[in-house]
C-alpha cells in the first residue's frame, strides 16, 4: 500500500495527476471516496487527468477524442475506447488514503 495523501488534499471533482511507484496515475474525488485509474486513456494512451468529471455518474471523460470511463472499475463506457483502463483500490487508513498497486 502506498500513501497518497489525506482525502482533503483531493478536491471534489477535479482530476489529479499522482506519480507514484513507477506509474502515473490519476485520482479523482467524489464526495468521500478516491477512486484511482492509471492516468493513459485505452484508446490513445491521452493522459485522462486532463477530462473532465461527471460527479452524477462517477465517471471521466477522455478531453482527446470524448470516451468515458466508470471510476469505480475503469471500464470504457462509450466509444471509441473499448478495452477498460486499470483500476486500483484505495483504503482509507485512519485518514490518510493508500492506493494499492500490483
Ligand atoms: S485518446 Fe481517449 S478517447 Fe481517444
Amino acid at each position: 500500500m502506498i500513501d497518497i495523501g489525506a482525502l482533503d488534499d483531493f478536491e471534489s471533482g477535479i482530476p489529479r495527476q499522482l506519480h507514484v511507484g513507477g506509474r502515473t496515475l490519476v485520482a479523482i474525488r467524489i464526495d468521500e471516496t478516491v477512486y484511482v485509474l492509471d492516468d493513459r486513456c485505452s484508446h490513445e494512451e491521452f493522459s485522462l487527468s486532463e477530462g473532465e468529471v461527471d460527479v452524477e455518474t462517477a465517471e471521466i471523460e477522455c478531453a482527446r477524442h470524448g470516451a468515458m470511463f466508470r471510476l469505480s472499475d475503469g471500464a470504457a463506457m462509450t466509444l471509441p475506447a473499448t478495452r477498460p483502463v486499470a483500476h486500483y483500490d484505495v483504503q482509507n487508513n485512519n485518514g490518510r488514503l493508500e492506493v494499492s498497486l500490483p
